[in-house]
């Protein structure tokens, strides 16, 4: 039976699809193929196509726009109602569900930095909240005998996705900036972890193929950082002198509160490696494949 994975072009995407389908017959469908807001034709695509397991990586993204009523009800079909939808089907089938959560469903203080996999969720912001609801909608249904990993993640970065439309990571915005800025403002607060997409997706396999326990998972790359820190680190690894300048988070006007301190803290299974390690593997890629084209 083959494995699906539902928003297949993204970011995480087009790396769990490159994972996967080297180990399995994997299905990957994205926007073009349907939509998945579509309950009626995705049911009967997928009951058609009777997957082993569905790996949903589809949310709605955009932090500041959850919290406007427009946003916010896109981000409640994606975020909520469709895991809600995908758990339902999944019990049904007998199937297994993968599906990824954030660290914004947590928020942390100076004396809380860090969350250990069972805590209690308290989101600062309405795409947290809608997160945290969709991880409801699974968890809920576990007692039923839904076979689930819910993963939580945060701060992906890697190669861009296959969709024409998908969003470039924190790195390749500062790399941009950089060429037309002489002086670049970050944040030095919001202590949490990056995460390469590249790695996520090979944990996921892992995950997937050791049998590991249902349930809630923290896979993150090893160690917390500010986004001033990673943007230094950035800086130093491309030999680039830029000039940054830190800010405090509420000097940015957001529409959206994060959380000052998220630290994911993995454990359950193997760690992830440092996320300077990969950072340093992404852009050794990068230069390799301009190399080739
Ligand atoms: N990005 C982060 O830093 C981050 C941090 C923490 C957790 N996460 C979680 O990790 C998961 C993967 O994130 P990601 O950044 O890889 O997401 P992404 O790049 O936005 O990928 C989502 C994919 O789903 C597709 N999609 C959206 N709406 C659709 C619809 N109605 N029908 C069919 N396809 C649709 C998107 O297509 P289009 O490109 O055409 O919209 C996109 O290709 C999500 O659950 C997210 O909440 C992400």
């Amino acid at each position: 039976m083959p494995i699906l994975i539902l928003g297949g072009q993204g970011n995480l995407g087009t790396q769990l699809t490159k994972f996967f389908s080297t180990n399995y017959v994997t299905v990957s469908w994205d926007r073009e193929d349907l939509d998945v807001l579509n309950f009626l034709e995705l049911a009967d695509r997928i009951r058609e196509l009777k997957p082993e397991l569905i790996i949903n990586t589809v949310a709605y993204n955009a932090v500041d726009k959850c919290e406007d009523k427009d946003g916010y009800a896109s981000a409640f079909q994606l975020n909520v109602k469709l895991p809600d939808f995908l758990a339902d089907l999944c019990l049904d089938m007998g199937s297994v569900l993968i599906h990824y959560s954030t660290d914004y469903v947590f928020s942390g203080t100076e004396t809380k930095q860090d969350f250990a996999e069972n805590e209690t969720p308290n989101s600062l912001n309405k795409y947290g909240e809608t997160k945290f609801q969709g991880e409801r909608e699974i968890i809920r249904r576990h007692s039923w005998g839904l076979r689930y990993y819910l993963i939580r993640t945060s701060r992906l970065f890697g190669p861009t996705g296959t969709s024409p439309v998908s969003k470039v990571s924190f790195f390749d915005i500062m790399l941009s900036s950089a060429s037309t800025k002489n002086e670049l403002i970050v944040v030095s607060e919001e202590l949490g972890c990056f995460t390469y997409t590249p790695d996520l997706a090979e944990s996921t396999l892992r995950l997937w193929e050791t049998d590991s326990p249902y349930g809630i998972y923290h896979l993150v790359n090893d160690g917390a950082a500010t986004w001033y820190d990673a943007a230094q680190e950035l800086f130093r690894l491309k030999k680039m002198a830029i000039s940054l300048r830190p800010v405090r988070s509420e000097n940015l006007f957001r529409t959206a509160r994060r959380p000052k301190f998220s630290v994911l803290q993995n454990n359950k299974v193997h760690r992830l490696r440092h996320w300077r390690h990969a950072l340093r593997e992404y852009f050794e890629e990068a230069a390799n494949r301009s190399e080739l084209n």
